[in-house]
């Protein structure tokens, strides 16, 4: 079934108080589900979200013969039949991410059939690191109709060095599909320029939980020595780093006492980097962090990086916060260049931001009013709701089965901190296409 068009009405200017949990990273439960190609054996995933983006990962497994039964937040899943090694347009057109099966397919099955995942409204989003990096191993791949067909040549795939670096950098899920093919290569494999994102670290974890030989997750350069089998694995998925700063950035919008918990600090440390630098303190226990009422935020300088730097998924929401900072504010985008579509939407409420070659420049101004607005991706979503809860008065956003992609019924938890905020269900479906996804 299709989402509706939801909206959410905001009243805002309200201090928020008490405490929430962080969810599963949806961005590691995605590729950590697309694993359970890579055996025969049954997998165990806990701590997975309950997200549309994760229904959708779900279903293109089910696909590809994949049998999943969900207790809670758990999914099991166990590979019943291998006849069907094609992840359809009508799948992967709602969700980039389903590209993250091509690695774990390709170095099981030996071939795989993926639709192409298309440019979303963030960015272009290329795929060619994932192609160079699985034709390093060997693999055989023609872009046909929209579908990347890719197979391994005869003996398999094969252990090599592969230099993984883009025009920006390094890639998350080129990074994860390549890994997966290598795990199941003969021979060893050198990924350089690799992802350092936790999601990686939690993905080369869960692999080697299931008998991979990989070191150096989490670092530029990831080793591998190829198995010929993987193992069942019972895994639980690290917490969402983006939806921690989300709820953090909230707690420092309305000056309130917010108590984030489940959080891993340590993946953390550029976004409360950040928020030190704009005068907003942070108090840190265990793997609980809580907001302190700090006053004005201060202006500050951000650029988005891939990790350890400043997350580009936490851009949109750290706007919000500037546009009521007192000075101003920078924020430059090198993940995305184009990735600003919330200004528009959040000048429509009073902020002062001009946006030219990649770089927004935000003059914070007293308050924020009200308005209709309408979401556009996923973290653009989350940064309105961010500055309706700061503005005064009523703000309408339309539009908001984007964020539902990606934060778990947030409306309901933030009235838990004492936010007014109600969905008003839409009568028409979204559009089921990946152009606003973001994810
Ligand atoms: N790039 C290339 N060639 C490629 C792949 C990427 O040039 O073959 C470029 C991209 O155009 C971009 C940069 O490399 O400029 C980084 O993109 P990356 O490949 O790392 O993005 P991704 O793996 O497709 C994941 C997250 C995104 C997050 C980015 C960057 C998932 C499911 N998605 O996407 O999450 O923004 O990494 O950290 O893991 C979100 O959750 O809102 C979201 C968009």
């Amino acid at each position: 079934m299709l989402p509706r068009m939801d909206s959410f009405v905001i009243h805002g200017g309200r201090k928020l108080s008490g405490s929430i949990a962080v969810s599963g990273a949806k961005n590691s439960a995605l590729p950590i589900l697309a694993v359970s190609l890579m055996t025969d054996a049954p997998c165990s995933f806990g701590n997975v979200p309950l997200l549309r983006d994760i229904q959708t990962q779900v279903k293109i497994l089910n696909t590809l013969g994949v049998e999943t039964t969900w207790q809670g937040r758990t999914v099991r899943a166990r590979v019943k039949d291998t006849y069907n090694s094609t992840a359809p347009y009508e799948l992967v057109k709602q969700m980039r991410a389903g590209v993250c099966v091509l690695g774990p397919l390709l170095a099981r099955r030996g071939e795989a059939v993926v639709s192409m995942p298309g440019g979303c409204v963030i960015g272009e989003r290329p795929i060619d690191l994932h192609l160079r990096g699985l034709e390093a191993l060997g693999a055989v791949i023609e872009l046909d109709h929209g579908y990347i067909k890719a197979r391994t040549p005869a003996g398999g795939l094969r252990g090599a060095e592969i230099y993984l670096g883009g025009k920006f950098g390094s890639s998350v899920l080129a990074t994860a599909n390549v890994l997966c093919a290598a795990v199941l290569a003969k021979g060893a494999t050198v990924i350089e320029c690799a992802a350092c994102e936790p999601e990686v670290v939690d993905l080369a974890e869960c692999l080697n939980a299931m008998g991979a030989k990989i070191t150096g997750a989490g670092s530029p350069r990831i080793r591998v020595q190829g198995v010929r089998r993987l193992k069942g694995v019972d895994w639980s998925v690290i917490p969402d780093r983006i939806e921690a700063a989300t709820f953090l950035i909230a707690g420092a919008i309305t000056n309130s006492a917010i108590t984030v918990t489940g959080c891993r600090g340590d993946h953390l440390m550029a976004v409360l980097d950040v928020l030190r630098q704009m005068g907003i303190k942070v108090e840190r226990k265990g793997t609980t962090l809580t907001t302190v009422p700090s006053g004005r935020p201060k202006a500050c300088e951000v650029v988005t990086l891939p990790h350890p730097a400043f997350p580009t998924d936490a851009q949109a929401q750290m706007m919000a916060l500037m546009t009521i900072a007192e000075g101003t504010s920078t924020i430059t985008e090198r993940v995305f260049p184009e990735r600003f579509m919330a200004a528009a939407e959040m000048k429509r409420m009073g902020a002062r931001i001009s946006v030219a070659n990649g770089q927004a420049v935000v003059q914070g101004v007293d308050k924020l009013s009200g308005a209709e607005v309408m979401a556009s991706d996923l973290r653009a979503s989350a940064a309105l709701v961010i500055a309706g809860l700061a503005a005064e008065g009523e703000t309408r956003i339309s539009r908001v089965y984007h964020i539902d992609r990606g934060y778990e019924r947030i409306e309901e938890r933030l009235r838990k901190l004492g936010a007014r905020i109600q969905r008003i269900a839409g009568s028409d479906a979204a559009p089921a296409t990946a152009s606003g996804t973001a994810g």
